[in-house]
Parts: structure tokens; C-alpha cells; sequence
């Protein structure tokens, strides 16, 4: 939510704030702004509503060298899309840009006298104006100061005026991270807006401040004392952020899925087994739990609501899955002896970052399952399990479901061996299983085409549901999901045998129904509910498998995926329903990466 970036160096900082702010804009895309450091001493800020692009444009015609600057990609929180609230913001000596949200911006308000101060209607410049009330000449001391004032989650990079040419860059929650090269010293809200300089970068740690200078880069506690930042290699290149020739992120990261599934599974193998030991997770953990709790938001929780439907059956001890933003307000029943793991693609969800430190507070074991490696998830869990999907751009997740999923079915896996539900040759099986999903993927992303023809009946209507039953009805959620949030088309998803019980009423020739069939042992039940759906008007996309039996006329238009063990459809089926929607997008001509109203990696409440 929010990108922001900084840079100084000797370089042109107006190229590399514009091109760093195109790299962070799925992650806001309400309006965009920069402010420059003139050559003569006279900052200069540039903001515009609406994409990155109309920034662009506006920034054409300005002249003059800039060797230092700020950058900010907008998801309005506090405020309407409007100029005044683009970032960055002005307060005096201030210049600054903010990822997070301030809570208490309105007492700071009032306890600073800031109205009649203020131009915009944002928590940002609130921030901004007391920063410049507290400051006395001490960049990090006027800092930590601000943000002992502030409650909230944020990160801020700031200029002084009289520190000409250095940038100050803070972080509570919001990630940060930074990079010092001999081009210069960057500070972002990911790497993805710094990797054409650098592969070594460090993660801020959170309450800690850092000074930028175009030569140097420091990093200081809230107590002002030095710290050595920890360094990082970048394990991915500048190609996988790209779109490569596919015209949207979406359609190639859905292609990318069975390569990262393979870069998930195959170096955890040992012996055709899953071993975590190079990950650090020791197989105790695994053992001694009496309960899981899998905590997550939106897909990375539909994740979960496969990996519960897989696990329970299998291990044979509850397992419960929540939303993070309703577990962080609970009271939920876990202790020492539940294993919590904890799902985001992201690691800096604020509600699932919230969850893992109440899982931590009732002494439960966390395992996270996260793919940006050094986020802030994977600092605090206990364990931490890393997908290998590689930066994911569109805003709709894809690759790394499935990733998370692989990942899951896993520890699914490992934790059925050590406690004995699975002996050596079962285990072994299920993984061989495991790993036939990857060609399956291959054969359905080949079938592209026909998935795309039948969007035809999907995307002039308001409404679909899609249906399935067990872990058929844990893929519809992710569906309707997808469905809802790249085409704008009302989608739900309902277990197939709950429908008669309110929701048929819905039903008519005029909604579609995506039915979802792959497990044998519920077929016959799921095909009767179709048939309920069926006989009134409702037109019906059957996914299912190829060697079903499905008497003709029950169906409209049938997918059928190959004849993987049903406990693994989910993979080829994920990919159908990442097409369906992605096509019903293309096809309604919006914006497929970047759907309104909507950012990556969620950090506010
Ligand atoms: C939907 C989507 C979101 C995220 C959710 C959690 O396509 O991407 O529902 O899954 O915001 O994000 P992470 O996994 O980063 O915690």
C-alpha cells in the first residue's frame, strides 16, 4: 500500500525516482509525486493524479540537474484522489513521503495547532508538520522524536533543507529497504525498484532510522546508536520483473507457475521425501503439535482453506483456519502445544503480521510460508518456509497460491511421516502425486484458448457463482476471488450442497455457474447439484477430469483437466480459474494488473 522511494547519488534522480515509481505502482496507483533537490538549492515537487504515466507526462518539461529526491505511489487511505494529497508532502524544512497510516494524526492536529497549517487532508502532512515543529538541526534526533509521537504503522523518507543532497528514511512497520552503490544510495518500499542497480541491499529493521548520503548509507537505532545493517543478495534478476513479451504480469505469471512450483519442491527433496532441515525447521515442531491453526488474508488464506480440507483427514488433529484481520481480535483457543503457521506472499499484510505476534503471545509455534524473503513475517516467526515464486507485479495473486499451496502440501507431507500416518512409501507416493500437478499445470495453461472461449458467457453478466463440494468448494473461494477483483463481475462461491438451503433462489438463466467436480468420492453428489442448478436455466461450466463420466446436457461447456490424484487438482484447476478470470478481464477491457480500488501487499488495518 504506498510505494516510496529515495535517491541520492550521481545520477539523474528525476529518471531513477520515475522509473523506481513505475517498478512500486501496483503497490498504489491513486496518483503519483516527486519532490527534487535543484542544483539550486530549490526543491521542486511534481504530483499528479491517476497512474504513474500522467506523472510522466508532467515531468517532461522540467529542466535543471537533480541529484537527490523522494518518490511516492498513492493508495488513498486519509483523503480523496486529489493533487493536494499526492505525495510527497511540504512542511517547512520538510519534505516527505509516508507508507502506512497514522492513527492519531487528528489529536497531533490539534496537540501541534497545525490547522490553517495544512493543505492537504491527509494523516501524511500531519506528520510532516510536526516533524518540522520538533526539529532542531538533528535530522535523526527530530525523527525519533516524530515517531514516538505517532501511533500507526508507517515509514517515511524525509528531506531537510539544510541537509542538501542527504535523504532520512524511517520505519515502524512499512517495509523499507536500502541499497549504497557507486551510482548513488537508494531507499525504497521493495526491491523491485532497485534491483537495476544493485543485488545487496539491506531490510531497515523496524524502529530504525537511516541517513542516505550519495556516497554512504547509515543506520541508527531509535537510541541514535550506529548499527551494522545486515546484507542481502537479491536470488532473482530483472527479467522476472518484466513482462518478457506477455501483455499483462497476470498471463505470464500464471505461465511461470509450474517453474516455481519446481523451485519450491524439488530442493526440499531428500531421497523423493520432503526435508526441511536446510530451511531450519526441525521435524519436533512438525511432531509435537495437538493442534494447527493456519492464519492468512484473501487467496494466501484460501491457500489455507486447501491446506485444512488436505491436512485434517490426513493427520488426523484439528485444524482450523482463520482471516487475519478477525484472529487478530479474537480470543482464539491456541497454546504451546498448537503449531499457528502463518501464509503470505507478501510477509508485511499488517492484520497477518498482527496475528503472528498474538499467535507468539499465547506461546504457539509459528511457521511462516512467505515469498519475499527478509519481510517482516519471516524476521518474527519461529520458522520460516519460503516460496520460490519470484516477484509477483499483479495486483491479483497467481504464482504464489500455488506456490503456497506446494509449499503446504509439503509440510502436509513431512508432518504425516514423522507422526507416523505415513510410512516411507506412502509418503513418497504422495509427493511423486505432488510433483505430476506440474505437468497438469503445462497441459491447462496449453488449453488457454479454450478457456478464453468461454468467457464469452461470463462477461456480460453481473453475477456468477461458482460451486464445488470438500476441497472442490476450498478452490471455488480462490475463483469467485479472483473473478470478483480483476473483472468487477459479482462472484461467490458456495459449497455445492449448501446452495438449496437460500442462495438457488439466486439462480436464472441469466447466471452463470462454474462448477467445480475432481474428487471422486463426492462426484455423484456435486453432479446432482449441478443438475438442481441446471433445471433452472442457470449455464454451466463444468472443470472437472477427463476421464469423469458426465451424461451430455448436464454441462454447457466443459474444461476437463488430466487425471491427477484428487487430492492435487488444485493446481490445474488453479490455473483454469486464474484464466477464466484474466481472459473475463481482457475481455471487458480493464485494467487486468492494477484493478481499481485495489494495491499489493496490504499494510494498513
Ligand atoms: C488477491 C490477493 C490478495 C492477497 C492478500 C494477502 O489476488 O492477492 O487477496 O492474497 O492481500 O496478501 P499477502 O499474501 O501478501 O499477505
Amino acid at each position: 500500500m504506498c510505494g516510496i522511494i529515495g535517491y541520492t547519488g550521481p545520477l539523474d534522480s528525476k529518471k531513477i525516482l520515475l522509473d523506481g515509481l513505475s517498478q512500486l505502482e501496483y503497490r498504489g496507483y491513486d496518483s503519483a509525486g516527486i519532490a527534487l533537490f535543484m542544483e539550486n538549492s530549490h526543491t521542486r515537487l511534481i504530483r499528479h493524479t491517476g497512474k504513474v504515466s500522467n506523472l510522466k507526462e508532467e515531468c517532461k518539461g522540467i529542466t535543471g540537474v537533480s541529484h537527490c529526491g523522494l518518490g511516492h505511489t498513492r493508495w488513498a487511505t486519509h483523503g480523496g484522489v486529489t493533487t493536494e494529497n499526492t505525495h510527497p508532502h511540504r512542511a517547512g524544512r520538510i519534505t516527505l513521503v509516508h507508507n502506512g497510516i497514522i492513527e492519531n494524526y487528528h489529536q497531533l492536529t490539534v496537540d501541534f495547532h497545525l490547522e490553517g497549517k495544512l493543505r492537504s487532508e491527509t494523516d501524511s502532512e500531519v506528520a510532516a508538520w510536526v516533524l518540522e515543529s520538533i526539529y532542531q538541526g538533528d535530522p535523526v534526533e527530530a525523527i525519533s522524536k516524530l515517531a514516538a509521537y505517532l501511533k500507526g504503522s508507517f515509514s517515511f523518507c524525509v528531506m531537510f533543507e539544510d541537509h542538501p543532497g542527504d535523504i532520512y528514511a524511517i520505519r515502524n512497520v512499512s517495509p523499507l529497504v536500502v541499497a549504497y552503490t557507486r551510482s548513488g544510495s537508494f531507499v525504497a518500499s521493495d526491491l523491485t525498484a532497485l534491483i537495476p542497480y544493485t543485488r545487496q541491499y539491506f531490510v531497515v529493521p523496524e524502529n530504525h532510522i537511516v541517513k542516505l548520503t550519495s556516497y554512504k548509507v547509515h543506520l541508527y537505532n531509535l537510541k541514535h546508536q550506529e548499527e551494522v545493517p545486515e546484507l542481502m543478495e537479491v536470488n532473482w534478476n530483472m527479467d522476472a520483473a518484466m513482462k518478457n513479451g506477455f501483455p499483462h504480469f497476470m498471463l505470464k505469471e500464471i505461465h511461470e507457475q509450474p517453474e516455481a512450483l519446481k523451485n519450491t519442491i524439488l530442493p526440499r527433496l531428500v531421497k523423493g521425501l520432503p526435508d526441511f532441515g536446510d530451511d531450519g525447521i526441525p521435524d519436533t515442531v512438525l511432531k509435537q503439535c495437538s493442534q494447527v491453526h493456519i492464519v492468512a488474508c484473501g487467496t494466501a488464506m484460501h491457500a489455507g482453506m486447501v491446506a485444512r480440507a488436505l491436512m485434517e483427514p490426513l493427520l488426523r488433529i484439528p485444524v482450523t483456519v482463520s482471516i487475519a484481520s478477525e484472529f487478530r481480535y479474537d480470543t482464539p483457543l491456541i497454546d504451546s502445544k498448537t503449531l499457528v503457521i502463518i501464509i503470505s506472499q507478501s510477509g508485511e499484510t499488517i492484520d497477518t503480521l498482527a496475528a503472528l505476534r498474538l499467535a507468539k503471545a499465547c506461546g504457539a509455534a509459528t511457521l511462516s510460508v512467505v515469498n519475499v524473503k527478509g519481510s517482516t513475517i519471516a524476521r518474527e516467526s519461529d520458522y520460516v518456509l519460503y516460496t520460490h515464486a519470484g516477484p509477483e507485479i499483479a495486483v491479483a495473486s497467481t504464482k504464489a497460491y500455488s506456490v503456497q499451496l506446494a509449499a503446504l502440501y509439503m509440510v502436509c507431507c513431512r508432518m504425516a511421516f514423522v507422526r507416523g500416518n505415513y510410512d516411507r512409501e506412502e509418503a513418497g507416493d504422495f509427493i511423486k502425486q505432488l510433483l505430476d500437478a506440474i505437468p497438469a499445470m503445462e497441459a491447462m495453461i496449453e488449453k488457454r484458448d479454450e478457456v478464453k472461449a468461454l468467457v464469452t458467457h461470463l462477461i456480460n453478466k453481473p453475477d456468477a457463482f461458482f460451486i464445488g463440494r470438500g476441497l472442490d468448494y476450498a478452490f471455488s473461494l480462490e475463483g469467485a476471488l479472483k473473478l470478483k477483483e480483476i473483472s468487477y463481475i459479482h462472484a461467490d462461491a458456495y459449497a455445492a450442497g449448501e446452495l438449496k438451503h437460500g442462495t438457488i433462489a439466486l439462480i436464472t438463466d441469466q447466471v452463470p455457474v462454474i462448477a467445480i467436480a475432481t474428487q471422486e468420492k463426492i462426484f455423484s453428489k456435486t453432479v446432482s447439484n449441478i443438475r438442481e442448478v441446471k433445471a433452472r436455466g442457470a449455464f454451466v461450466i463444468l472443470l472437472t477430469k477427463e476421464k469423469s463420466k458426465i451424461e451430455p446436457g448436464i454441462a454447457d461447456v466443459q474444461i476437463n483437466i488430466p487425471d491427477i490424484g484428487d487430492r492435487f487438482t488444485v493446481f490445474p484447476i488453479a490455473v483454469v480459474l486464474q484464466l477464466i478470470a484474466y481472459y473475463a478481464s481482457v475481455g471487458k477491457d480493464l485494467d487486468v494488473d492494477q484493478p481499481r480500488n485495489l494495491a499489493k501487499s496490504v499494510t494498513v488495518e
